[in-house]
């Protein structure tokens, strides 16, 4: 496996490729959820890179960027027994410059949700990913599904900037005990992972009510809520695939979404109905 830490190198290697390029960005400390998203690379593409970078510009003053688990040794080994062809492991000087135009997310849809929470958040994001776009010109891009609100604004970019990429969502990875695989789960304590367990089990109990017929997303909501008493719930919505609000879940078009926080640690889950 090749690791690169500047643009210039990466994009060299890149040029000397012959085939399809599957791209998986992430910000590292490696676990299941992104293996599955390089395995889905690795069985359509020809190639695989995966890019290591915390993106400062899409956290906000007073989160976790300083403490943001690091785990370069543990990635680069993952990667490495993967088949991951090409590791892009940039700085921040390499990444950002001090002037340069900036690209901000549709605020209808990226300061909802997780952008009320995180305002600014989506356009960090949303600047990087292009950057990373524009740096490793992949044929496809791998996304999960667990971060509902990232994944429709960069089809969205995708789409708006008419970029030549295309973005393939991959299914939620949950743990043997139901948590979906996050590297912020690193930061619960045993009872505040047993606590945390409570977010995917009201997704499960809002699945069940809807099998016996509930679609009214209040009733939902209030399921839920329930189950989630001790947690510090920030929301719990529901909203169509072009993540417009919605109060009546209808089959193949809605997303249930909940952020809730466990101890200081941010969750998030949610389910695609
Ligand atoms: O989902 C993530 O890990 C990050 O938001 C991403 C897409 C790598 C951009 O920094």
């Amino acid at each position: 496996m090749k690791i690169f830490n500047s643009i210039e190198d990466i994009k060299r290697y890149i040029k000397t490729l012959n085939g399809t390029i599957g791209f998986v960005p992430t910000m590292g400390a490696l676990h299941n959820g992104h293996l599955s998203l390089i395995n889905r690379s690795k069985e359509e593409c020809d190639f695989t890179i995966v890019s290591i970078f915390v993106n400062p510009t899409q956290f906000l003053p007073g989160e976790d960027l300083d403490k943001y688990p690091k785990k370069e040794l543990a990635d680069k080994k993952i990667c490495e027994l993967s088949g991951v062809d090409a590791l892009f492991m940039p700085t921040n000087e390499t990444i950002y410059n001090a002037i340069e135009p900036l690209i901000l997310a549709p605020s209808q849809k990226a300061y909802i949700l997780e952008g009320l929470n995180r305002p600014g958040h989506f356009d960090g994001v949303l600047r990087v990913v292009l950057k990373l776009f524009n740096i490793i010109s992949p044929t496809k891009a791998y996304f999960g599904k667990k971060d509902a609100q990232q994944l429709y604004l960069i089809q969205n970019m995708v789409s708006s900037l008419f970029l030549h990429v295309e973005i393939v969502p991959c299914e939620i990875v949950r743990d043997y005990d139901g948590l979906a695989l996050s590297s912020r789960n690193a930061y619960l304590s045993q009872s505040e992972r047993e606590e945390a367990l409570n977010i995917s089990k009201s997704l499960k109990l809002a699945s069940k009510a809807m099998m016996k017929g509930e679609l009214d997303f209040s009733k939902l909501r209030e399921i839920m809520r329930e189950n989630m008493k001790n947690l510090h719930v920030e929301y719990i919505e529901a909203v169509d695939r072009e993540f417009n609000k919605i109060e009546k879940i209808t089959l193949k078009n809605s997303i249930i979404l909940v952020a809730a926080r466990v101890g200081k640690t941010r969750l998030i889950d949610n389910l695609w109905v």
